[in-house]
């Protein structure tokens, strides 16, 4: 098979969870100009519709849905929909974060913690339950779960300016999803279903100038000496996705310039 061919995403189905955010929006673009029809899903479905309207103009396959991953017969619509209209799924991107009831531990309660996990860990993990029996019946599918440089290690504080912190729930949830990743790629290989994780460094376009002293600090400390770009999700994205990868499972690919190697 020609490399090039194995990068092509030309055919596949690809649901991106949240993927008009921040690292969401490059990769719902990066499926797509590989190739793929991506559906792109989050609470604002509005939003959703108008991004993909905004990706088929340039000439690529995208549509857009509504999705809460805090509830089932939300999940269910959508795995429904994709089907009906698409018939397969070959991709499922988990990248939707919701951040509302993150705080220190001292801060933190039951229903604060439950408010999180509801969204980031049942919503993840049964969206990922709903697609898997389609992945099964085509023989092969490609889950790609977005963690975190949380995900493999945990904040330095003292880079954090005051008034500034990194939730705990966050890292406990990020690590998960190393976890998660590794369970579903022992599980479902038999399936021809790969399962990898993706885990970037802190991205913000306006940290520059949101939090000046941390945003130095940070590059510093980076063996790349500097910050993510908006485009440097869509490589490692499509690789995971496409035939690149074929014989690549249960992998945590961290891109994060290096900011986790010492
Ligand atoms: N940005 C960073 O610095 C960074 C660094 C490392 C890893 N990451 C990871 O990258 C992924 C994306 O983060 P981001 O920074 O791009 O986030 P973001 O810009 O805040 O986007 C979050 C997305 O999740 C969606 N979402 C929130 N609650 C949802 C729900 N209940 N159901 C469905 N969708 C929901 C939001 O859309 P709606 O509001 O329309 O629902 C939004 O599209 C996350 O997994 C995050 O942990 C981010």
């Amino acid at each position: 098979m020609h490399v090039r061919e194995m990068y092509d995403l030309s055919g596949r189905i690809a649901i991106v969870t949240g993927g008009t955010g921040l690292y969401g929006s490059p990769i719902s673009e990066g499926l797509a100009e590989a190739g793929a029809t991506v559906i792109i899903a989050s609470r604002n479905g509005t939003r959703c519709k108008h991004f993909a309207a905004v990706l088929s103009e340039r000439g690529f396959n995208a549509a857009g849905y509504s999705l809460d991953l805090a509830s089932d017969e939300s999940i269910e619509k959508l795995v429904s929909a994709v089907i009906r209209k698409y018939g397969f799924i070959h991709i499922l991107v988990n990248n939707a974060v919701t951040r509302e009831g993150y705080g220190d531990l001292q801060d933190m309660n039951r229903e604060r913690i439950s408010h999180t996990l509801n969204v980031n860990v049942n919503g993840t993990m049964l969206l990922t339950k709903a697609v898997l029996p389609y992945m099964q019946n085509q023989g092969s599918g490609s889950i790609i779960n977005i963690s975190s440089i949380q995900g493999v290690t945990a904040p330095h504080f003292p880079y954090y300016e005051e008034g500034q912190s990194s939730p705990v729930g966050y890292t406990f949830e990020k690590w998960g999803m190393v976890g998660f990743t590794k369970w579903l790629a022992a599980y479902y290989g038999k399936d021809n279903i790969r399962a990898n994780c993706i885990s970037p460094g802190g991205y913000h376009p306006e940290l520059k100038t949101l939090r000046p002293r941390f945003y130095h600090t940070y590059q510093e400390h980076t063996p790349l000496k500097r910050w993510p770009e908006r485009d440097d999700i869509k490589g490692p994205v499509v690789f995971l996705a496409s035939d690149a990868s074929r014989y690549v499972t249960g992998v945590n690919l961290v891109m994060d310039g290096g900011f986790t190697i010492w």
